[in-house]
């Protein structure tokens, strides 16, 4: 069986940590989508990791680690989280495998990442510039270069016929980008990525459910960043939502169990993009210094508002998701109240739809009051130990989402999770 842990938002839900901590009950950890524009933020042996393609479960020595078809990989980040998980005694020949299907990112795709973000000027997407959007575009396009082109003879013809493809775009764009150092760390990174583990990832993992054993697909991004379903076009290249798994794995639908979403307390997102319950105020400033709201990717800072229960709702719908996982509940220690989001007022009238195209809207959120629990969480390790008030923060959020919270994280540790 295969359950799937995914981010209910716009990323960085807090997804790492979590799949680190449920890594021990699970034999493979799978990615199906994304690429380097994910940061996952890991305290292994209390020293803080970021990984950006190597799934979370790297660190746990009965775990094995499967980057999927669904992914678009870039071999010069991914030489160098090899190289930072090896410097924590993990050996990535032993636990670490790549689907041959897998896209990879070139050079000129993080070149071709700019010139659109620069063409676009204020209405740009505030990509994380690693290449994601140009190499989604050359695999739904028919061009890319897959890892399992490594082994033929004609990769690097092919290769220089893509680049010069992209060269003519970037021409077109009127944008110049010296790449000779990006291709050069590239190739030797092509070296070291040939000697890893490249599988049929398709077969790796179906021969692994057939075994009974237990796979856990880690999602990356958000469901508010799906191609299909998020903010379009602010969103990422990929399927960040459930259906991504089959298609990024090789997995049919009915081995799906569990999917567990994760959720902030409260709301961020990274980059730009309608953002209904956004604090441009000094709440928003607080609750990213107490979360320390800045990209694991990027460093830019992250904007910050309360929870959204109307994405939040249609997130876990478009999802199926049976268990809700509430992170980061220590961030709102310190506040006096709290506020969630339960409905959008359009025109005058309240909806608690996700609109087509919220851009095309003024959207106001519409906002319930609680009261805060000020008094610090971080600390507490069984459910009965929480405050009343908090209690009746997270009682509201499962009524209106149908689905009840089964884990309160409660700091960015590894043992900071409180099971309800
Ligand atoms: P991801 O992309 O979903 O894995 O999330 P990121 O790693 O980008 O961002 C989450 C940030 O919050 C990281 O800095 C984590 O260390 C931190 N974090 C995760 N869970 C908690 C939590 O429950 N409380 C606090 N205070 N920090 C958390
Ligand atoms: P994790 O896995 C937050 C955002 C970017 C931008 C948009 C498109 O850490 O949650 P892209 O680089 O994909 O072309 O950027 O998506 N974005 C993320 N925001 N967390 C992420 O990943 C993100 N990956 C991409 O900021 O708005
Ligand atoms: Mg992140």
């Amino acid at each position: 069986m295969v359950d799937v842990l995914l981010g209910l938002q716009w990323g960085d839900e807090g997804k790492g940590k979590i799949v680190d901590f449920f890594a021990p009950y699970y034999d493979v950890i799978a990615r199906f989508q994304g690429g380097p524009n994910a940061g996952h933020t890991l305290y292994v042996d209390g020293k803080k990791v970021v990984l950006h393609q190597i799934p979370s479960g790297v660190f746990h020595e009965n775990t094995v680690n499967l980057i999927g078809n669904g992914v678009v990989l870039d071999p010069v980040t991914l030489q160098k989280e090899c190289d930072t998980v090896a410097s924590f005694g993990v050996d990535v020949k032993k636990n670490l495998y790549i689907s041959r299907r897998t896209h990879i990112i070139l050079p000129t795709h993080r070149a071709l990442d700019k010139a659109s973000e620069v063409s676009k000027g204020n209405d740009k997407i505030g990509s994380t510039l690693k290449g994601i959007g140009p190499a989604y575009m050359d695999k739904t396009g028919r061009n890319g270069l897959r890892v399992g082109d490594l082994i033929n003879k004609s990769f690097t013809t092919s290769y220089i016929r893509l680049r010069l493809k992209h060269q003519r775009l970037l021409d077109n764009y009127n944008f110049q980008e010296d790449i000779s150092s990006w291709e050069e760390e590239f190739f030797e990174a092509l070296e070291f990525l040939r000697q890893l583990n490249i599988v049929d990832g398709e077969y790796f993992i179906n021969d692994k459910i057939a075994a009974g054993k237990k796979v856990l697909a880690e999602g990356a991004q958000g469901s508010m960043l799906d191609i299909d379903f998020g903010t379009f076009p602010f969103v990422t290249s990929s399927n960040t939502t459930t259906s991504g798994v089959c298609s990024g794995l090789g997995i049919a639908p009915q081995k799906i169990r569990d999917v567990l979403g994760v959720t902030k307390a409260y709301c961020t997102r990274v980059g730009s993009g309608p953002f209904p319950t956004e604090l441009n105020d000094a709440t928003g400033e607080e609750l990213r210094k107490l979360g320390s709201e800045f990209g694991a990717t990027t460093g830019r800072p992250r904007r910050c508002g309360w929870i959204d229960l109307v994405a939040l709702k249609f997130a876990c719908m478009i999802n199926g998701v049976t268990k809700l996982i509430m992170s980061k509940a220590d961030v709102l220690d310190s506040f006096s109240e709290l506020k969630v989001c339960t409905g959008y007022k359009i025109d005058g009238e309240i909806t608690q739809v996700v609109p087509f195209q919220m851009t095309r809207h003024q959207i106001e959120p519409v906002l319930q009051t609680f009261a805060g629990w000020n008094q610090p969480t971080d600390a507490v390790k069984l459910s009965t130990a929480l405050p009343t008030t908090m209690n009746e923060y997270v009682a509201f959020i499962n009524k209106y989402i149908g689905i009840d919270i089964s884990h309160i994280s409660n700091g960015p540790g590894r043992e900071q999770i409180v099971i309800l």
